[in-house]
């Protein structure tokens, strides 16, 4: 946790948000992560006329992590159209889990906190895995 660049990692966050396509909100967001492997990748979100099929800023990162080989998210940042802070929304919490390495650690507003504080419990790939191997 100690040799994570949190500024850097702020700086792309706050850069993906000002490339954010945000127009019905009006709430720009950007997202940026550290990989396992040291690439730094980030993402902003995507908004749609239908609502409903908005892409949070936490999405355009994923497609950016797979799209550049994989890899485990390490650390994570996020931060609103001021450039503050921001906590990933629930749907969000899962997206992070099922790529994030066991130790991934997130910058929220109230300090670093892991994906295990951020998620308790958390449903992920081991389950289905359990239920094949009791099937
Ligand atoms: N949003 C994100 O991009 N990530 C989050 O974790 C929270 C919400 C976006 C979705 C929508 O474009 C805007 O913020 C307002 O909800």
């Amino acid at each position: 946790m100690t040799n994570i660049d949190w500024d850097a990692l702020h700086a792309a966050a706050k850069a993906a948000m000002h490339l954010a396509y945000a127009p019905y909100s009006k709430y720009p967001v950007g997202a940026a992560a550290l990989v396992s492997d040291g690439r730094l990748i980030s993402g902003s979100n995507i908004e749609n006329a239908s609502y409903g099929l908005t892409l949070c800023a936490e999405c355009a990162l994923l497609g950016e992590l797979i799209r550049g080989g994989g890899g485990r998210l390490v650390a994570f940042a996020c931060v609103d159209g001021a450039g503050q802070k921001l906590v990933p929304c629930g749907r969000c919490r899962q997206l992070l889990f099922e790529h994030g390495a066991g130790t991934l650690v997130l910058d929220t507003p109230d300090g670093l906190r892991t994906i295990e504080e951020m998620l308790p419990q958390a449903f992920g790939p081991g389950h289905l895995t359990e239920i094949e191997s009791k099937a």
